[in-house]
């Protein structure tokens, strides 16, 4: 790996960014960590006193703003981790924050890497595939969930789930558009201006200190209210909860980045599917058969029969091509990322029940 003396993490105080932020600063002490954040996110506050504990900087900052990447200093790896990651931004609100942190954002972050020299890793979503092709996937019911028809295949689709081949012609949300627009951008970057960029496409994210909540994060929020209390309803798809996702815990998204920032040279400009695969995947009743072992409270769920715009009934990243080329496999199963976020929502009632138990 190239010798970083300084990298910034922008949105370095919410889940994934400050999990990476405290495990880069972790593995290599002598580098510098600044996590860059304007708080935007509920929950996202209570990680500054594990940042600052930890030796990591924290700058209160906008990626809106150009003048608060000046503030942040000179770097050489910048990690983008700010946004609005709801799918479901911008239908009530309107786009002005979700674009101009997005896209907007991911310019001044690509200005900000041109002008210091510095390499990027962005966090793509699954969500830049178009959400009416997802949902035409030809599903079938298995159990409590569903499942790609056993032996089907299309372009860029299996029953192994979804690779970098799956077409992208149709619309995604804007949260999708924002993010798919940023890669572009990015590898415009790479190519013409020598930034060395790698995007990945990832599926669902979790693990401790995520601030789960209805539109996003849906295992924490699942294992929160097992514990804590509040309301749950499984939504859309006639409300039986077989929707399907694969999860990634952080610290194996961690460990990839670390493999790609190996290789950053041969990678540059690539866009990989990233995600926890077929095996790491659930539907919502089976998280609620898994959440009710582990807690050991049973909680009613609602059924909302209704499908909300931007709902998909199945996504599972085929990871095959990461994995072969980066040697790389996650590590953290269903159950283990389930014992992972129940232990920490155990050790931190106190703190989280405000964020994550029945008021919000
Ligand atoms: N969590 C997932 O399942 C998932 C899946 C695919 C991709 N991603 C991507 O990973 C990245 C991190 O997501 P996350 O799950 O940690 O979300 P998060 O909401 O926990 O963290 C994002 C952070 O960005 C900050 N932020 C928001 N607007 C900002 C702005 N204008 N300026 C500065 N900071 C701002 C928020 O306060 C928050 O702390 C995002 O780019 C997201 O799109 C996440």
């Amino acid at each position: 790996m190239r010798d970083y003396k300084r990298i910034l993490v922008t949105g370095g105080a919410g889940f994934v960014g400050s999990n990476l932020a405290l495990a880069f600063k972790r593995d290599l002490p002598n580098i510098a960590v600044v996590s860059l954040d304007n708080l935007h996110r509920r929950g996202s506050e209570l990680s500054l006193d594990r940042l600052k504990a930890a030796g990591v900087e924290f700058l209160r900052g906008d990626v809106r703003s150009p003048d608060d990447f000046a503030a942040a200093g000179s770097f050489d790896l910048l990690l983008d981790c700010s946004a609005e990651p709801s799918v479901h931004a911008g239908y009530d609100s309107g786009p002005s924050y979700l674009v101009d942190t997005n896209l907007t954002g991911t310019t001044h972050c690509l200005e900000a890497a041109r002008r210091t020299g510095a390499d990027l890793l962005f966090l793509s979503t699954s969500r830049v595939y178009p959400i009416k092709r997802l949902a035409a996937l030809p599903l079938v019911e298995h159990g409590d969930r569903f499942v790609i028809e056993p032996g089907s295949s299309g372009p860029g689709w299996s029953d192994a789930g979804i690779t970098v081949d799956f077409p992208l012609t149709g619309t995604r949300s804007l949260y999708g558009a924002t993010k798919l627009a940023s890669e572009l951008l990015i590898q415009e970057y790479a190519e013409m201006y020598g930034v060395r960029a790698v995007i990945d496409r990832c599926g669902v994210l979790t693990g401790p200190w995520q601030m789960g909540k209805v539109d996003q994060g849906f295992l924490v929020l699942w294992a929160a209210r097992h514990l804590y209390g509040g309301p749950l309803a499984y939504m859309g798809f006639g409300g039986t909860g077989k929707q399907v996702r694969d999860i990634l815990h952080v610290t194996d998204l961690y460990r990839l980045l670390r493999c790609q920032l190996e290789r950053i040279d041969d990678v540059s400009g690539h866009i990989f599917n990233v995600g926890g695969g077929a095996e790491t995947s659930v539907s919502l009743t089976e998280l609620s058969a898994l959440c009710r072992e582990i807690s050991g409270n049973s909680i009613d769920i609602a059924s909302d029969p209704e499908t909300r715009p931007a709902d998909i009934p199945y996504y599972v990243t085929d990871n095959s091509e990461v994995s072969e080329m980066f040697d790389w496999a996650p590590e953290y199963g269903v159950e283990a990322i389930l014992e992972d976020v129940h232990s920490w929502l155990v050790g931190n009632r106190e703190m989280l029940a405000p964020i994550l138990g029945p008021v919000t």
